[in-house]
């Protein structure tokens, strides 16, 4: 049978026999995809890889820490942090659509990743690039291709886009013949924490496409304040693996009346979307444990000062989805 152990030295050799004494870069999402793929390649070829990780300023809080301390004292790899926070909200600025979000935050990433790959490409020559597909993705996408695992077309994944057409990459993909489960268990095996192995989806476009209305500074930071909150509680509670994700966010553009202290306030909603799932492809609403929810209501609404009401989304999927973008 097939042991976590066995599959990490077969994919060890394979990586190996692959690459031979080429280069290799990874980008990492903070996704436990991207960081088990990548962990297994540096223990393949060591410090033949290099890591990139783009900070597009929408990750909650403690990620960005996640992947450049806590992955890579585990993994020992090289990592590239690209700072584009900054470029990131510029282009972003007054833009309120759930798809133009999207798209304007995918071309940036597209670009940002590709000018630090640039980077790291100039110095050395980079044949490779780590791709963190899984066996459903490759079943999704209409089966392996003809080439086998050593295909020089980038497949465009909806989490990092193409590449320029001049700089040319064999695909390494560690994890095409696991399922998610298989995933954790070699992270775990690998060294990896469970902040990363552990956990649960979280869109590409990041904390963007939960703050309803234009992405600013401010409203980043109030968002980031509540999630924490939220994600500190449940899992207090226990709750993480009973719980398929629960999104949080912010309702900016509506504001209601409320009272604290001796004060009227005028403050921001924000939303809880727990849901439990099998694939995210449908999805019941979590009935969570009323304690807990007064526990995060009480603490987000003391705590973050622009917030000033907190609602459960109770609705599942089909009809809504699971992300409110
Ligand atoms: P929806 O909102 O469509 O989400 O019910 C289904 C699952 O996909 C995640 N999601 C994304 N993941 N890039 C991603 O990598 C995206 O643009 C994206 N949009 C949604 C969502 O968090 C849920 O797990």
């Amino acid at each position: 049978g097939w042991t976590t152990a066995s599959i990490i030295d077969e994919t060890v050799e394979a990586i190996r026999a692959q690459v031979g004494d080429g280069r290799a870069i990874c980008g990492l999402s903070g996704g436990v995809d991207s960081a088990v793929a990548a962990a297994l390649v540096q223990r393949a070829i060591g410090d033949r890889l290099t890591c990139v990780f783009v900070d597009h300023g929408l990750m909650r809080s403690g990620e960005r820490e996640q992947v450049e301390k806590d992955f890579v004292a585990a993994t020992g790899a090289t990592l590239h942090v690209a700072e584009a926070a900054d470029r990131f909200l510029g282009a972003l600025a007054g833009v309120t659509d759930p798809e133009q979000k999207r798209k304007i935050i995918g071309r940036e990433f597209i670009r940002v990743f590709e000018t630090a790959t640039a980077e790291v490409v100039a110095d050395h020559h980079v044949g490779f690039l780590v791709q963190g597909t899984l066996y459903p993705d490759v079943v999704e996408s209409g089966g392996v291709d003809g080439s086998g695992n050593n295909t020089a077309v980038i497949k465009s994944h909806h989490n990092v886009g193409g590449l320029p057409d001049d700089i040319e990459f064999d695909l390494v993909e560690p994890l095409r013949a696991l399922f998610k489960d298989e995933v954790r268990s070699v992270g775990a095996e690998l060294g990896l924490p469970e902040v990363i192995v552990g956990r649960q989806p979280f869109p590409g476009p990041g904390l963007g496409i939960r703050i309803i209305g234009e992405v600013t500074r401010d409203r980043l930071e109030t968002l980031r304040a509540a999630d924490a909150i939220a994600r500190e509680e449940l899992t207090a509670a226990g709750l993480d693996r009973e719980i398929w994700q629960c999104p949080v966010v912010l309702l900016a553009d509506v504001r209601s009346v409320g009272v604290q202290g001796d004060g009227r306030t005028y403050g921001h909603p924000i939303v809880l979307r727990p849901v439990s799932s099998e694939d995210a492809m449908t999805a019941d609403w979590t009935r969570l444990p009323y304690e807990v929810v007064e526990r995060i209501s009480t603490r987000i609404t003391n705590e973050v000062s622009e917030v000033n009401r907190v609602v459960i989304d109770v609705t599942s999927k089909p009809p809504g989805t699971i992300e409110w973008e």
